[in-house]
């Protein structure tokens, strides 16, 4: 039965919702934290429209919160700067670089970013809200469990983020911090691309825009590609395989559980990339297909030019093998019923029951 209320119940259900999410912020906008940032809560609403209403994630360089659209009604992810000693403005003006470069691109596996804002002298950036968890937490929770991610479920997340970032690469931008903890996935395996503080805009025009950087490094060490170590100016083509490279090296983790180079200390970490010859994944899971190496190693390759060309022909690859070792699987699991029959043991259920049907 559908219950019908008069239009005001409707606009007064608003108001009283707008008075409960109010009442906390203007406790809290009064409040500062000791260093005179602004205490964030349930409760703040940014620009009379966007009202926090829990911590969801703290990143290196951000805070993101889930948040209601107070016009759209819809609920949304908010992100707001930890960073110190960075101007505000400096701030609002690489977070408007990210909503405008990103507004180019429209892809199911890459977040949205719907708006970005000035609360007084708060900068903040507004997304589409996916709820999940992190491919890292992923890699963690089975890792915890003393497992390491199915083929195919790596081979599923890496064809979804390989698509919205080659959406991203003909868009003319470059993502620049691809891993796994940018990448959000849900319990139906539907990933999506997030993080957009290092995008940059590299297509025709672009490359003479440079974005405003904030923050001190240029990738996140442990996924960086060497060229970018190098300083190295390369040709347009050839811009986007850091993104590649990076993906390659959050692929190496999603099958072994860690990325290729790891060490105590920046120097050992970045040695990685620029002079060792990328880790066998085997030696580390033996239950990998051998030729996982191969693609391994072309995806981590030294020179931009040894790479795969796009990220769908990284994760053709991996599907391709993922595919040949299920074949394997199965073809391994009809020898042993065959012979377990040999040997005079039972059927399998399934098999007696065609067997007798056929009979
Ligand atoms: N749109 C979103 N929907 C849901 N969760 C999100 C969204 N954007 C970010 N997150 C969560 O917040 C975390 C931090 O966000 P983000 O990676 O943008 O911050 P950061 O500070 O730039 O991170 P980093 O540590 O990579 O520098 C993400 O790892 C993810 O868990
Ligand atoms: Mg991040």
């Amino acid at each position: 039965m559908s219950s019908r209320h008069a239009p005001w119940v409707g606009w007064f259900r608003v108001m009283l919702v707008l008075a409960r999410r109010m009442q906390p912020h203007l406790a809290m906008s009064r409040s500062r934290t000791s260093e005179g940032r602004r205490r964030l809560g349930p409760g703040t609403i940014l620009q009379g429209r966007y009202c926090l209403e829990r911590l969801l994630a703290q990143g290196g360089l951000g805070a993101v919160f889930v948040a209601a659209d107070l016009v759209s009604y819809q609920t949304v992810a908010v992100k707001v700067p930890l960073t110190r000693g960075v101007a505000p403005e400096q701030i609002a003006q690489r977070y408007r670089y990210e909503a405008l470069t990103m507004a180019a691109v429209r892809h199911p596996n890459i977040v949205q970013v719907l708006d970005a804002g000035q609360d007084g002298d708060l900068p903040f950036q507004v997304m589409q809200y996916v709820p999940g968890k992190t491919v890292k937490a992923l890699i963690h929770d089975s890792c915890e469990r003393r497992r390491t991610l199915g083929l195919s479920v790596v081979s599923a997340i890496l064809r979804q983020v390989a698509a919205g970032l080659d959406a991203m690469h003909e868009g003319g931008v470059v993502h620049g911090d691809v891993k796994p903890s940018n990448m959000i996935i849900d319990s139906e395996l539907h990933v999506a691309i997030c993080d957009f503080g290092l995008v940059r805009s590299v297509g025709a025009g672009g490359g003479t825009v440079p974005p405003p950087e904030v923050g001190v490094l240029g990738g996140t060490p442990l996924y960086v590609a060497p060229e970018l170590l190098l300083g190295a100016e390369l040709p347009p083509k050839q811009r986007y395989l850091r993104d590649s490279y990076s993906l390659g090296a959050s692929l190496y983790e999603m099958l072994t559980g860690q990325p290729p180079f790891v060490g105590r200390t920046l120097d050992e970490i970045v040695r990685g990339p620029l002079l060792v010859p990328p880790p066998r994944g085997v030696d580390r899971r033996p239950d990998l297909p051998a030729a996982i190496d191969a693609v391994v190693v072309r995806a981590l390759a030294k020179a931009p030019a040894q790479r795969y060309r796009s990220c769908e022909q990284l994760s053709l690859a991996v599907d391709q093998l993922e595919q040949l070792s299920r074949r394997r699987r199965a073809a391994h699991r009809s020898e042993e019923r065959r012979r377990s029959l040999d040997r005079g043991g039972t059927m399998p259920y399934g098999i007696a029951e065609r067997a007798s049907e056929l009979c």
